[in-house]
Formats: structure tokens, sequence, C-alpha cells
């Protein structure tokens, strides 16, 4: 195979994890006979510093040409005055929104290695697999209106919480499909106690639940939702919510691995690629974190199980995809640790020997 790939390493340890994904990518390229062509996009800060906006339209082009997107992270203080006319976050629900990628797809898994890292008790987090399916495009980060009005002391702000039956019907028929290729159980989190759109919400996945008979479904409230998500989180397979819940939720979840810099996600939408396979926006759940950018010690793991996604989404490369899994499983089966996940007196590995263990051990 033949594909294009845009690479956007972003800002703080975006570029440095991005580093270490692509090296895998090209490693398995090798291994499997397949040329993977990259093409760097500037987003974020960065991009902001260099042509003043924090999307620019060159970056927006070279994605849509692009069979599909590896992302670092966007963001930093540099930047974060929330009065400023451009912010690095304004690339990311940009970028969302210009290629339509309404399902943000975010695997939790507890590997066996790294039972001790969570904070929470090892009986409570060792079946853990989970993905958290959440809208992108909709709801509070999108609808209208959204402004601010009047002046003091009168101030008021509105955002507006709207979702169509189209928005939820494709993001929930994918939660079921996600169900249906692994443990056949979808839970659907809304708050249909007080919310009319979380109302259409649990009509509408009713309705859809009847294509699927092979999967079990539950409805959930999602506060009581993040309470069942410490107490027995093992039990959840695939929980589909809307943008606000799932951004919350998710950042809850991925506590349960023991640290950010585990845990890969995969934005996928309407637009297809070349191969007719959506195209995605692949990228580690962590942020910038910009203390440590350049130094050589951020995990890289999340953003190279972000390619093992972007294999199997955007490509179709299961085989390939699953290698990469694998293969991160045995470097940390191995002992290797980058310093967010090493224990007490353990060898830190730094961000690119973790990237070419992880290329060894394909
Ligand atoms: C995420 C982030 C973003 C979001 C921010 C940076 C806008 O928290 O991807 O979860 O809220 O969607
Ligand atoms: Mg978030």
């Amino acid at each position: 195979m033949q594909a294009t790939i845009a690479r956007v390493g972003g800002d703080g340890i975006g570029p440095d994890v991005v580093a270490e994904g692509v090296k895998v990518l090209k490693a398995v390229g090798r291994l499997f006979g397949h040329q993977f062509e990259f093409r760097e996009g500037l987003l974020g800060g960065i991009a902001i510093d260099q042509t003043g906006v924090a999307l620019p339209p060159e970056t927006l082009a070279l994605t849509r040409r692009c069979d599909a997107v590896l992302l670092g992270a966007v963001g930093g203080p540099k930047w974060s005055d929330p009065r400023a006319k451009q912010r690095p976050e304004m690339a990311l629900l940009g970028v969302r929104r210009e290629l339509a990628l309404y399902a943000n797809i975010r695997p939790v898994k507890v590997y066996a290695a790294l039972i001790n890292a969570s904070t929470l008790k090892p009986e409570v987090v060792k079946d853990v697999d989970l993905i958290i399916l959440r809208e992108l495009t909709g709801g509070l980060y999108f609808g209208e209106p959204k402004e601010r009005r009047g002046e003091p002391p009168n101030r008021e702000a509105v955002d507006t919480l709207y979702y169509s039956e189209a928005e939820i019907t494709r993001l929930v028929r994918l939660g079921f499909e996600l169900a249906q290729n692994r443990r056949k159980k979808l839970t659907s989190v809304d708050k249909a106690n007080v919310l009319e759109t979380s109302r259409l919400w649990r009509e509408i996945t009713h309705e859809v639940a009847r294509d699927f008979p092979d999967v079990t479904m539950e409805d959930i409230l999602v506060d009581a939702c993040s309470m069942h998500l410490i107490r027995r989180p093992g039990d959840f397979d695939v929980i589909a919510t809307e943008n606000m819940f799932g951004d919350i939720l998710s950042d809850e979840a991925s506590m349960l691995a023991g640290s950010m810099g585990m845990l890969p996600s995969a934005s996928i939408g309407a637009n297809l690629n070349r191969f007719g396979r959506p195209l995605g926006l692949y990228e580690p759940i962590h942020g910038t974190a910009p203390d440590i950018a350049g130094l050589g010690i951020a995990n890289p793991l999340a953003t190279i199980l972000s390619s093992a996604l972007l294999l199997r989404y955007s490509l179709g490369l299961e085989p390939e995809a699953a290698r990469v899994e694998a293969a991160v499983e045995k470097v940390l089966q191995a002992g290797y640790r980058t310093k967010d996940i090493v224990g007490p007196g353990g060898a830190i590995t730094s961000t690119s020997d973790m990237g070419d263990l992880v290329c060894t051990h394909l």
C-alpha cells in the first residue's frame, strides 16, 4: 500500500512524540512492504507564531489531501490568554469541524505490566478494556447561539446544547458496530432525567438498538456513570455519549490506566480517503506538557498506539495495527518504562529509545 500521512507535531512535547509514531509507522512499512509518505503541517501555538492563525488554510488543505493525520498536541501557557483572538484549541476544534470528525474513539486498556501504575486498586482495574466513543462535532461545543451579552453588572453568557437525529444516529450506530466486534455491550450515557437532548439521545439509541440484537445495551445517567467508572470499570465495553459528557468521562477513564501517556485516540468522520476508509485524525489524549518539551523524557506510547489506530481505521491494516499494539505490550513486559510510568528506583527509558524498542519488538 502507498499512503500519505499528514504529520502535525503541534506544540510542547507534540513533535517529540510524533517523531516516535512516525518512526514506528516507517518500521511497519518496511516490515509489511508499504510506502508511507509523510507531509508536515503546522497547527496550534506554533502556527500562531509562524503564520498568525492557529489553523492555517494550508494545514487544513493538507489534512484534506492526506489519507490520515497523526497529531501531537496543541497549546501551552504562551498562548493561553482566554481573550486572545487566536487560541491553539481553536485549531483542534476547527479541524474537527472542517473534517467532520464526528466520532472520537478513546480506548482505555490497562496493561498487565502497568497494573500498579493506577491510583486505583489492582483488583479494580485489572480487567479494564473499554472504549469511550464521544460525539465530537455537536453539542455544547458547537451549538449556536454561543455568545457573551450585556455589560457589568448584567453580564450574561449562553452556550447552546443542540443535537439532531442524524448526529445522534450516526454516532450511536458506530458504537453498536464497535461493540459487535468486541464484548457486545454498549452503555449509552445521558442525562435524560433533565435534558431534552438526552431524552432524544435515549429514544434514538433504543431505536438503533433494534438493528443490533446481538449487542446488549444499557442506559446510564452521566453522574452515575462517573461513579461506576471507578467502582466497576471492568464491566464496561463501549461507552457512547455526547460531546461534553465524553470529554469529562474520558479524562476520568484515562486515570484507570495510570498515565495519560498511555492512551491513544482516533477521530473519524464522514469523509473517506482514497482507500474508501474514514479520513481520520489520530492523537494521544495527553496535552503538550511544556515543562518537559524537548527533554527526551515524554512517553511516546500514546502516540505510537494512536498510529496503530491509524493503521486500523484509516488504512484498514488490521494485522499491522495489532502488531504495533503487541509490540508495545512486549516492551512493557520487558520492563521498559518512561519517566511517567516508572516505579520507585526503576531505570528510565528515553522517548526515542522507547520508539526504537517498539520497532525492534514489532
Ligand atoms: C480533548 C480536549 C479538547 C476538548 C480541548 C483542548 C478543546 O480536552 O480533546 O478532550 O475539550 O475536546
Ligand atoms: Mg478533554
